[in-house]
């Protein structure tokens, strides 16, 4: 592919895998980054390629490092210089994902090792690719399953070994298997009526119109796309903000707190935006919401976004969801707070590498305080909505159990439409949505009132 002078292929995906690593960004956003310094002839080419190998790489980057690692023998693929280690992640992707001739692969990835490193390191990137060439991938695993099932379940699905437990321990053996198949199919993509310019059944008529196949949802903005011959992105209606992108679940949290037109609103977790700009919508533009995110350019990202959509009533506040405080109470809180994302890993499978047990804890602890705070900011008879994109119980259900013993927040036992219910003493009166079950992102959601 003829891309801008001297930057080949490989570099452009190792520099956005390591990005996505290092400073946490999304596939997306990490190839935007890395694609300003990219022209040349095939860059939209190159792009849309890019995006599908750095998808598929952090998708499949259990089962990728369970390869290197069996050739490293005795050392791990962490240990290796980070970019070094994305380089072969690339090279491993390319033969045993991708059949990709093993020498055209190789010659790739050496020929930047060469350019990045030495020439001593490029002598043992490709011994290790020679042994990659030829390691069994089956038989390997074969004789995982038969030491230990879970390790084998956590390599063959490429998830981490705690969400398999987790699984299992939550749904059974054989459900959580489904749950592990189910996170690896292609994303389901849910479009929702701005009804601030549209509704829905003209959304659909329109949508129909442009070859895109849609059904209606139990969410009654919301609709599902079936089939397309143009993707949604690049419609009109979607350059002039009449509709958005959004999951399901995603969308019925501001259902579930039904904010009313003239009410004050706070979001203590805001971007990117999508509940602040439904609960908007819902309002007609009219009272006020008070959006709070720790992150000023996910904020700025907002702002050019509530243009497009034509949202007026929405005040963007730079500050931490665990102290804001304003001058009045505010009617109804949204807290979709920052969680372990481990319901979204279909749709973002780089985030199944970035927590760990430690990490977990300390959001558990972000997402307690923000629960007190969300109490400290309702008036008495006010309502909130509390929703993780989360699987865990301890992200989940035990942290309404804390509202309620800890923060004197009460449960509001709310008609769910859909979906199910969850576990522990509150589960009759949660909801839970499951991507194997409902064909959308994992997700929780709790309504509390302020007694
Ligand atoms: C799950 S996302 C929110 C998604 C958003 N509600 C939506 O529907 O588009 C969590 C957000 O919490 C923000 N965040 C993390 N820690 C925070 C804190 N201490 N205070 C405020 N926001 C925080 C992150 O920047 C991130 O934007």
């Amino acid at each position: 592919m003829e891309l801008f002078y001297r930057v080949s292929f490989q570099e452009v995906v190792a520099d956005a895998l390591s990005l996505v690593e290092e400073r946490e960004l999304s596939s997306k956003h990490a190839l935007e980054r890395v694609f300003k310094r990219v022209a040349g002839r095939d860059r939209d080419k190159a792009r849309g390629l890019a995006h599908a190998y750095v998808f598929e790489i952090e998708k499949w980057r259990a089962k990728i490092d369970f390869i290197i690692n069996s050739v490293l023998k005795g050392s791990k693929v962490e240990d290796l210089d980070p970019y070094l280690a994305n380089l072969l992640r690339i090279g491993t992707f390319e033969i045993h994902f991708r059949k990709v001739p093993p020498a055209i692969a190789t010659d790739s990835i050496i020929r930047v090792v060469k350019e990045r490193f030495d020439f001593s390191r490029a002598k043992f990137v490709n011994a290790l690719m020679h042994s990659i060439e030829k390691f069994d991938v089956d038989k390997a695993l074969k004789k995982l399953k038969e030491r230990d099932r879970i390790e084998w379940l956590s390599i063959r699905f490429s998830h981490p070994r705690w969400y398999v437990e987790y699984a299992i321990e939550l749904l059974g053996y054989d459900e959580a298997v489904r749950l592990l198949l189910s996170n690896n199919r292609p994303q389901r993509y849910y479009v929702r009526a701005n009804l601030l310019k549209t509704d829905v059944d003209s959304l659909r008529d329109y949508l129909e119109e442009n070859g895109v196949r849609t059904a209606r949802t139990p969410v009654p903005d919301v609709l599902k796309v079936l089939d397309y011959k143009t993707p949604v992105t690049r419609l009109n209606w979607y350059r002039e903000g009449k509709f958005v992108i959004q999951d399901l679940a995603s969308a019925y949290v501001a259902h579930v707190l039904a904010p009313e037109p003239g009410e004050r609103v706070l979001d203590l977790a805001a971007a990117p935006g999508s509940k602040t700009f439904h609960a908007a919508a819902l309002m007609e533009n009219r009272g006020e919401i008070v959006a709070v995110d720790y992150s000023y350019d996910r904020l700025m990202r907002m702002r050019e976004k509530m243009k497009l959509l034509g949202i007026k009533n929405v005040k963007l506040v730079h500050a931490d969801g665990q102290s804001f405080k304003d001058r009045e109470k505010f009617d109804k809180i949204i807290l979709d707070a920052p969680c372990s994302s481990s319901g979204t890993y279909r749709q973002f499978p780089e985030v199944k590498w970035r927590f760990n047990e430690e990490k977990i804890k300390r959001i558990i602890s972000v997402q307690r305080n923000m629960l007190r705070n969300a109490y400290e900011n309702l008036r008495d008879g006010g309502e909130m909505t509390y929703s993780t994109c989360s699987v865990r119980i301890d992200e989940d259900e035990e942290n309404v159990l804390f509202a309620i013993n800890r923060a004197g927040l009460e449960l509001v036992p709310y008609d769910f439409s859909w979906g199910d219910r969850g576990f522990l003493e509150v589960g009759e009166k949660v909801f839970r949505a499951w991507t194997h079950r409902h064909d959308c992102n994992s997700f929780f959601i709790a309504k509390m009132r302020k007694g």
